[in-house]
């Protein structure tokens, strides 16, 4: 047990800085890139050595990075690969090879609106705004596909942020997560606190006091379970 002492035990996880552990899991430098503790986290929790884990956004890859060097197979995916291991494929259509039924765990750190454009491709679903209820349609079908690959007792963790923006609030949090209540049990919810993000400077601070509204300091990680006894999706 002495090995697993430094996993996380309570619901904030705050890590100093995205490649703690891990130098070269991700690039520190990919927008929304996730840290790369919150990965080993995961990984260590709810998949063994030699479990497949699945992840279908995989940006600058550093869940699969992390999942690897802990013993796990990984299947990363998306659709702007930054790295010659990472297949490039939609999250709403999982690729060959991908087994159903087999994963251990799947991660998936999404956009949360259409604050950020991640490349060309017109598939990106950070071009949909969190506030078309087209967003949570096109994410319903993202978890489908992990709820189809993930076994029986299989484990989900789904990075998201609410948004504030133009004056406006919108809670993708909660929404997101009464959509992946419909095909999975909640196991819990972490608050993943945010670091070194464009808004986190004097400026914005000093509008954020002026103007009345609060800066996104953390990001909901939703971990949720394919109910034991369920098979396909
Ligand atoms: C927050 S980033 C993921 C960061 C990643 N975990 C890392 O550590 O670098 C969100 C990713 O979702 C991808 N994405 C958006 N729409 C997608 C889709 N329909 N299919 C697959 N990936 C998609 C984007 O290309 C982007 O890489």
């Amino acid at each position: 047990m002495l090995g697993r002492t430094d996993l996380e035990a309570s619901t904030c996880w705050d890590f100093p800085s995205q490649s703690d552990g891990h130098l070269k899991a991700g690039d520190a430098t990919f927008n929304g890139v996730t840290p790369a503790r919150c990965a080993e986290n995961l990984v260590r929790r709810y998949a063994r050595p030699g479990d497949l884990v699945v992840d279908p956004m995989a940006g600058s890859g550093t869940i699969g990075h992390v999942a690897r060097s802990l013993g796990r197979r990984a299947i990363p995916f998306g659709l702007t690969p930054k790295r010659s291991d990472i297949l490039r494929a939609d999250a709403r259509a999982w690729p060959w090879p991908i087994p159903d039924g087999k994963a251990a765990l799947a991660v998936i750190d999404s956009p949360y609106s259409d604050n950020l454009a991640y490349g060309g491709d017109s598939r990106c679903l950070g071009r949909i705004s969190c506030r078309d209820s087209r967003f949570y349609d096109e994410m319903r079908r993202v978890a489908a596909e992990a709820f189809r690959v993930l076994r029986s007792g299989g484990v989900l963790g789904w990075i998201i942020s609410d948004e504030y923006r133009r004056g406006f609030y919108t809670a993708v949090g909660f929404r997101l997560l009464n959509v992946l209540a419909e095909l999975f049990e909640p196991l819990d919810t972490v608050v993943l606190v945010r670091h070194h993000d464009r808004s986190a400077s004097p400026m914005w601070e000093h509008r954020a006091r002026r103007f009345n509204f609060y800066l996104r300091g953390f990001k909901y990680l939703f971990i949720l379970q394919k109910p034991v006894g369920t098979s396909g999706g």
